[in-house]
């Protein structure tokens, strides 16, 4: 399996202008991915993104409807027909504004039913509570919840523990691999044991070209979900070089 490398550029960067210079440096540092690399950026850069380009593009979000008045939203149709591929579904900045599990739900299955590979975060606020996979085990029941089988195939979870995304701090491998038994653990009570067994498992959290190959190394992990270090060409290209 290629490993999957996403840059999510959140809200940033500022202006069109430098969103066509961060391409511009993707496009002359990430030359032959060995890695399957997507970018997910806000939805008014995507026309930079040529279609049949090395970069496979990506939607930080997505809505539960395919059509009708629903002002300000983009449905999954329209981004798949856009050339969008996948869509992360979940990130711990949208469940910070209120976005609830059934909400997640909704999009998972509206997503998957436009022909979308969805990529579901997870992940624990705080590591204090030994419990705390439990959080991560609701997180994965309540947002599969329903989901027919034959759609496993297009779901990919990325752990990302809410402590670490921006803040420096990461997970260490020796519990990232623990992690990862865990959540395919509960993908094999949805979905049965071989389908989870090829579910992809990303990482995300402060990854950065130091550390990105450690977390790679990691049986279980099949790639990386990077955030601040994708608005940097030459970081982004580092950690996408890490993948092999
Ligand atoms: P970070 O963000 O790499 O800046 O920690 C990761 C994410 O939020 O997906």
């Amino acid at each position: 399996m290629k490993k999957l490398i996403i840059a999510n550029w959140k809200m940033s960067p500022a202006s069109i202008k430098e969103a066509k210079t961060l391409l511009a440096g993707y496009r002359r540092l990430i030359k032959n991915p060995r890695a399957e690399i997507v970018a997910a950026p806000p939805l008014n850069y995507l026309f930079l993104f040529e279609r049949s380009s090395r970069f496979k593009l990506g939607s930080q979000d997505i809505f539960w409807e395919n059509e009708g008045a629903h002002t300000g939203e983009i449905s999954p149709k329209m981004l798949q027909s856009s050339g969008v591929k996948y869509a992360v579904v979940g990130h711990s900045e949208k469940r910070a504004l209120g976005e609830n599990d059934a909400i997640i739900n909704k999009k998972i299955r509206a997503g998957l039913e436009a022909g979308l590979k969805i990529i579901l975060a997870v992940g624990e606020k705080s590591r204090e509570n030994p419990d705390f996979w439990k959080t991560i085990k609701h997180q994965l029941l309540a947002g599969l919840k329903g989901i027919k089988k034959k759609f496993a195939k297009n779901i990919i979870v990325a752990y990302e523990p809410v402590w670490a995304i921006g803040s420096g701090k990461t997970d260490s491998p020796e519990k990232l691999f623990e992690i990862t038994i865990l959540i395919r653990k509960v993908l094999a009570e949805i979905f049965g044991r071989n389908k989870a067994l090829k579910t992809p498992i990303l990482y995300g959290g402060s990854v950065e070209p130091e550390n990105a190959a450690s977390f790679l190394r990691v049986d279980g992990i099949n790639g990386l979900l990077v955030g601040s270090a994708s608005l940097n060409a030459k970081k982004f290209s580092a950690i996408a070089k890490a993948a092999r």
